[in-house]
């Protein structure tokens, strides 16, 4: 027991020096402001088209067989090197994910090995995914091609979600036209490499963006996430080795390996390496989807690409940063806080998906996430019992609450539900659930109480049965004691 303390203080110790403000280590400097020369995607505000042509005119497909000649290891230590941790959400080490595609012999195991890419995009504030692929398709056909040369795959699936009709023929144009130049299919780049690329389109499910329910959506089954071990770098799509990534992780491969891994990792904090889009929403006065330098300040991403807070930074409640699932960080926070997965770790929150949805002060927080534990339950692929009871119960809960309905024990008692939830499931949607009203806790437990004193004082005096707070029956500014709770 003890040496394990020692060894995760020793870990910790070890993460601090690498993330934390060390002057020694890591002298200070501003992170943001990051100049046109060094955005990956020219044409997120669509000055070219999305044509072959257009995206050759950007750089797209230059020198690709060369860098498809220099071979898996090449590229797979390039992205190393680059330090990119994967964009779908929960930052994995990418160069080191692809490699777990060719384990020692892996040549061996003859027969199809797929690229699958995430284009699902399901997670509440996040909309990023669409922009590549509308705007930049090519950016992500060529990633397709280089990062399965990397795996060496056979072939790439696009599973993106059902609703991104006018995304999915953009896509497939782009597809075709790299089939007709020569880019893709048998021998592509004229460098003895076949690779095909197909788009499935899903029918609209939230829990398909989970990696193993995306691989039972493609395999036709019902999209219910699979146990882990074993990983989809062993058995994964058709029980072929698999890797599903995300579509800006892979996007950003070609300009990666054309300029240098170096290049990337000279942008961020350690271990925070890179561009980054960020999709700001909700109260901003012009919200948007903007790249910028990894670990660039909050406060600077709202106000210089977004206009500021609408009413000002003063009239900001809070922000969740990183997609619905993670946690709300307070306005108190957000005024210093850095835009990077270690950071905002740090903080009680995360990067997620770099979703970053704005409250101000005019927004009732408990109702905004009451709305995501409907989402959650909603969603709920139902296979494990926390995830579908808890995620039940929860919306139940957070229903009352948004109406005053609730005692102080119930905060507790809620705050220990997500417990039993977090951790405790099949796949990452059951924290997903939990996260969000951990953060609402955390940080706006006086809202929750006060809605619970406004209805008392309207509806007089309050009689709890066990954590329920009665209905009753008003007589004389009184509730008469009325056993039978709201929800029933
Ligand atoms: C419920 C749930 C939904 C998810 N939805 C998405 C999604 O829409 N897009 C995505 O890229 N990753 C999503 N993920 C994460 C994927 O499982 C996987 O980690 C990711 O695609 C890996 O890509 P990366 O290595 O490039 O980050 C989701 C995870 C969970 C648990
Ligand atoms: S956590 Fe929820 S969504 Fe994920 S497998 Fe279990 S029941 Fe399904």
């Amino acid at each position: 027991m003890i040496r394990s303390n020692i060894k995760s203080s020793r870990i910790l110790l070890k993460r601090g020096l690498a993330t934390v403000a060390d002057p020694a280590v890591n002298p200070p400097r501003h992170y943001g402001g990051l100049s046109d020369q060094d955005r990956i995607f020219q044409n997120l505000y669509e000055n070219y088209g999305s044509d072959l042509k257009s995206s050759m005119r950007m750089g797209d497909w230059y020198k690709t067989k060369e860098i498809i000649l220099k071979g898996d290891k090449w590229i797979i230590d390039e992205m190393k090197k680059s330090g990119l941790r994967g964009r779908g959400g929960a930052g994995f080490p990418s160069g080191l994910k692809w490699s777990f595609m060719n384990p020692p012999g892996w040549e061996k195991n003859e027969g199809p090995r797929y690229l699958v890419i995430n284009a699902d995009e399901g997670e509440p504030g996040t909309c990023k995914d669409r922009e590549i692929m509308r705007k930049d398709p090519h950016k992500l056909v060529e990633g397709c091609l280089l990062a399965g040369r990397a795996m060496n795959a056979t072939a790439a699936y696009i599973y993106i979600r059902g609703e991104f009709y006018n995304e999915a023929v953009t896509l497939q144009t782009a597809i075709n036209e790299a089939y007709k130049a020569g880019l893709i299919g048998k021998n592509a780049c004229n460098s003895g490499y076949d690779f095909d690329i197909y788009i499935h389109r899903g029918a609209g499910a939230y829990v398909c963006g989970e990696e193993t329910a995306l691989i039972e959506s493609i395999e036709g089954k019902a999209g219910k996430p699979r146990l882990k071990p074993p990983f989809p770098a062993g058995i994964g799509l058709f029980g072929r080795p698999s890797t599903v990534t995300n579509v800006e992780t892979v996007a950003v491969a070609p300009t990666i390996l054309r300029r240098g891994g170096d290049w990337f990792a000279s942008f961020g904090r350690p271990r925070n390496s890179g561009t980054k889009l960020f999709g700001i929403s909700g109260h901003v006065n012009h919200p948007c989807v903007v790249e910028e330098e990894m670990s660039i300040p909050l406060k600077e991403l709202i106000e210089k690409h977004c206009g500021g807070v609408i009413g000002g930074w003063d009239n900001l409640l809070g922000v969740v940063p990183g997609g619905s699932s993670v946690p709300i960080l307070p306005q108190s926070t957000c005024t210093d806080v850095l835009m990077d997965f270690d950071a905002l770790k740090d903080v009680g929150s995360g990067l997620g998906t770099a979703a970053v949805i704005v409250m101000n002060k005019q927004t009732d927080v408990v109702r905004a996430i009451q709305r995501f534990s409907a989402f959650y339950k909603h969603e709920s692929c139902g296979q494990c019992t926390p995830c579908r009871e808890g995620t039940t119960w929860l919306d139940r809960m957070m229903r009352r609450f948004v109406k005053g309905q609730g005692t102080e024990r119930e905060i507790d008692m809620i705050w220990e539900l997500t417990k039993e939830i977090e951790q405790h499931t099949i796949c990452a949607l059951g924290d997903a659930a939990a996260w969000p009203v951990q953060g609402l806790i955390r940080q706006f437990r006086p809202e929750i109480v006060k809605k619970f004193q406004q209805y008392e004082e309207k509806m007089g005096e309050t009689v709890s049965y066990g954590g329920w707070v009665p209905k009753g029956d008003v007589k004389e500014g009184k509730v008469i004691n009325n056993p039978v709770p709201e929800s029933h």
